[in-house]
């Protein structure tokens, strides 16, 4: 049996698509814990390419039971059309399950992400608009609409009406927008109701009944552990727990359970949306690092901010975590530069410190110091050990699990499931 949790080291788009999909292959099961269609992972598989934003990847394997529990956020429509996607594809969505507790993303909570995101003008988040924040704004306020709420037509209504009256007032008084119709949200979403109402289940019992019975299981982390709403930089971040323990908050087990965290680390930095961010580079290799690595982004196609590996916020991370092992994705991006620099410490306010703090603005001031080391030419992509890789990109890696503080378990490097290096049977 193994319980093991795949987060994202950064802040999002670290590849953990590929992990998952690696991992699941093993497991019986495959559970989001966090989030929403804000994400946005990757797999490909031979020459195809799924794209998932709710839906865990195990879903591309038949004997995987695939849980989106309690901590989530659902866009009905989204969903909708993701599952539709994939059946039109031949993947089968008999194996989705959605916790009864997750949260329902409606349309005033899409449009309040807009609203507030025009009204901080010049102090924008860059949210991907989908909702995510005010939809966790409700929950925590116990204004939410759940899944099991809007799965039956007199809760729905009852929950909607007492939402819409706050939501309207805010509308017309801050906004000057005109109100939200009920009627009109209950006649576009109810049919959505009873489409996913036959995938709801109530989650947790089902991890307890895997747990018991020796099962595999793997906890799917989205965005990255920098944009934790309590661990992360705040408030440039998301509004869920994308770390280790958002899997215990968002499904319903006990820390205990989990006997192995994976960090997923990409080989650089990127960034999307606003905040600090110490090592982006605004010159020729942060292009070329974009350029090479397709950073843009999965859900929203929005160029992402790209940079040189902070293993200060990387350390940080894995602290926050409680990591076992790293694997580093996207190494190829890196071959052909002459030279590579790793961010060691931090220059804030004359002081060279080497923890990552706590309070945004100083991290604003952080000036990287840098280590830098010898690049390689050669493309890496066939590489079958970590044998195969140029010293320097061996010697890289090294340096990176070294500031970590933690071993290395895996290598990626290319998108395809066999362009994967294992150090570890996982
Ligand atoms: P929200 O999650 O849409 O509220 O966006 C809040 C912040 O998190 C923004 O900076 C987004 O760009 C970022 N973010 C949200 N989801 C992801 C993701 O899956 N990858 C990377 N960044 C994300």
């Amino acid at each position: 049996m193994s319980c093991i949790v795949v987060v994202g080291a950064q802040w999002g788009d670290e590849a953990k698509g590929k992990m998952v999909d690696f991992l699941a292959r093993e497991s019986q099961m495959v559970i989001r814990f966090n989030g929403g269609n804000n994400a946005g992972h990757t797999v490909v598989v031979g020459e195809e390419k799924f794209k998932l934003h709710h839906i865990p990847v195990g879903i591309l394997y038949p004997h995987v039971r695939c849980l989106m529990t309690d901590g989530m956020v659902i866009d009905p429509p989204g969903l909708l059309d993701e599952m539709d996607g994939l059946a039109a594809r031949g993947i089968s969505l008999d194996n989705l399950y959605i916790s009864g507790s997750a949260h329902i993303i409606l349309p005033y909570h899409k449009l309040l992400d807009t609203l507030e995101e025009k009204r901080r003008a010049g102090k924008k988040i860059g949210t991907t608009g989908r909702g995510i924040g005010p939809a966790y704004a409700d929950k925590a306020a116990r204004a939410g609409i759940r899944m099991a709420d809007f799965c039956n037509p007199n809760r729905f209504l009852s929950r909607l009406e007492d939402a819409l009256a706050v939501k309207n007032s805010l509308l017309r008084h801050l906004y000057g927008e005109p109100p939200l119709e009920a009627e009109a949200i209950i006649e576009r979403y109810e049919p959505y109701a009873r489409r996913l109402k036959g995938h709801m289940a109530d989650t947790a019992p089902m991890v307890w009944e895997a747990l018991d019975s020796g099962k595999n299981i793997v906890f799917e982390g989205a965005q990255g552990s920098l944009l934790d709403i309590d661990q992360g930089t705040y408030p440039y971040l998301t509004s869920s727990h994308p770390i280790a323990g958002g899997a215990c908050l968002g499904t319903g087990v006990g820390p205990r359970q989990i006997n192995r965290v994976i960090g997923v680390v990409k080989a650089y930095s990127t960034r999307v949306g606003a905040g600090a961010f110490p090592t982006e580079l605004f010159d020729d290799t942060g292009h070329y690092i974009r350029e090479k690595g397709h950073e843009y982004g999965t859900t929203t196609g929005r160029p992402r901010r790209c940079g040189w590996l902070d293993a200060v916020a990387l350390a940080y991370s894995a602290r926050i975590n409680g990591m076992d092992r790293i694997a580093v994705s996207l190494l190829d991006v890196l071959s052909g530069l002459p030279s590579l620099k790793i961010c060691a410490a931090y220059r804030i306010g004359g002081r060279t410190v080497n923890s990552f703090p706590a309070d945004n603005v100083l991290l604003e001031q952080a000036q990287p110091v840098y280590e830098e080391m010898e690049g390689w030419q050669e493309e890496i992509g066939n590489a079958q050990s970590l044998d195969d890789l140029p010293v320097s990109a061996r010697l890289y890696l090294q340096r990176v699990s070294e500031l970590a503080g933690v071993p290395l378990c895996m290598v990626s490097v290319g998108p395809r499931r066999d362009q994967t290096l294992f150090l570890e049977e996982l």
